[in-house]
């Protein structure tokens, strides 16, 4: 079994530096579109035969050292009364969103056992196919970005409903994170059980936040978050973006892997964050539309700042996208391996 990127998130010695990316089954692959084609996106989340064969995909086409599961952040606030669609070229629209003190009080605290059995189905299906060949990543949205779909009703530019929420009610609000808190550790804990050997925690918009307000109405959350998942022994991801500012508060939490973005040099992420954690990324997701030489270039400069350290994972500061050349990810997968063999 190739286990160098369980290694790496323990920080152990590695043969050469394990890769994954980030959303890495989507719609830059042919494969992908041909399945979409047939489908909706959450139709395609809720079939475990057709989530698992996408799962599959990126790991046929590439040397990938990880799968992730193929689902998304949002279908867990389903079960706790959330109405959620993804519209043609628009992302996700929630039809309900959150507005006041009692629509919190509503929300129901699902058992994801009954409400995301799709999922779970799908990561007991991934792991009979993978068969050992790579470990099985399972993943889950932050409280924090939960929260922020659940409120604004779909993605947003500044946040605005969501912060005046979290000033105005403050109470409504600690009750809402306590309860995604409550789903995201509940949902992620049913994921080990069904066969997940790492779990990656999305809080893709925190970095929206001051670190003033970061620090009170976010991060005890995450803190419990990654305790109690500690405790299942599986490593935890914890992953931002635009969180650069918030690398000194970050070292608080009880996680071994941060993910980081391209806005800053990995070893100054590194140094900001300690020995004590797993770096995970940070190349440009863009960088990949490059020709190969900057690419390359670009690839280098982050193995060069890991500096063949214990505890580096190859990945893109987010998600790749929807048009990236397939042929400089074969590349750029490839190039990883080899340039960092010791
Ligand atoms: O990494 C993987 O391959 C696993 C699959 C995965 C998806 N979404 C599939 C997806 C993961 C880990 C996610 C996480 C996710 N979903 C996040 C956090 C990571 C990030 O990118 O910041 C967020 C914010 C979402 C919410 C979401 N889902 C949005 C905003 C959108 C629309 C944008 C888009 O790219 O279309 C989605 C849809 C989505 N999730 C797609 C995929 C493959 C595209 C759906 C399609 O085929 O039309």
């Amino acid at each position: 079994m190739n286990d160098r990127f369980l290694r790496a998130c323990r920080r152990q010695p590695t043969d050469c530096t394990p890769i994954w990316l980030m959303r890495q089954a989507g719609r830059y692959m042919p494969e992908y579109r041909a399945v979409r084609e047939r489908y909706g996106f959450l139709e395609m989340v809720k079939r475990p035969e057709v989530a698992a064969a996408i799962t599959m995909q990126p790991i046929n086409a590439f040397a990938l050292d990880a799968a992730i599961i193929f689902a998304d952040i949002l279908p867990p606030l389903e079960g706790m009364g959330i109405d959620l669609t993804f519209e043609q070229g628009e992302g996700p629209v929630i039809h309900n969103p959150l507005r006041t003190p009692a629509d919190v009080a509503a929300l129901r605290q699902p058992d994801p056992h009954e409400t995301a059995a799709f999922t779970l189905e799908a990561i007991r299906l991934v792991r009979r196919e993978l068969a050992g060949r790579v470990p099985l990543i399972g993943f889950s949205g932050a409280p924090f970005t939960l929260a922020s779909y659940a409120i604004e009703g779909g993605g947003s530019r500044d946040y605005r409903r969501t912060k005046q929420f979290m000033y105005s009610q403050p109470e409504a609000w600690h009750l809402l994170m306590q309860k995604l808190t409550t789903l995201v550790i509940d949902y992620l804990l049913a994921q080990v059980e069904a066969g997940a050997q790492a779990v990656q925690v999305f809080d893709s918009w925190a970095g929206a936040l001051a670190p003033f307000d970061y620090t009170i109405y976010v991060l005890p959350y995450v803190q419990q978050c990654a305790t109690r998942l500690r405790e299942t022994g599986v490593p935890t991801i914890y992953f931002g973006t635009d969180m650069n500012g918030l690398l000194p508060l970050l070292r608080q939490i009880d996680v071994d892997v941060l993910g980081v973005d391209w806005r800053i040099y990995l070893d100054d992420a590194w140094a900001q964050l300690g020995p004590g954690f797993a770096v995970q990324g940070n190349l440009d997701p863009t960088t990949l539309f490059a020709p190969w030489p900057e690419l390359e270039q670009r690839a280098t400069d982050i193995l060069n700042r890991a500096g063949g350290r214990e505890g580096h994972i190859f990945n893109l500061g987010h998600g790749i996208q929807t048009e990236t050349p397939v042929e400089n990810v074969r590349r750029l997968i490839e190039y990883v391996h080899e340039a960092s063999q010791i």
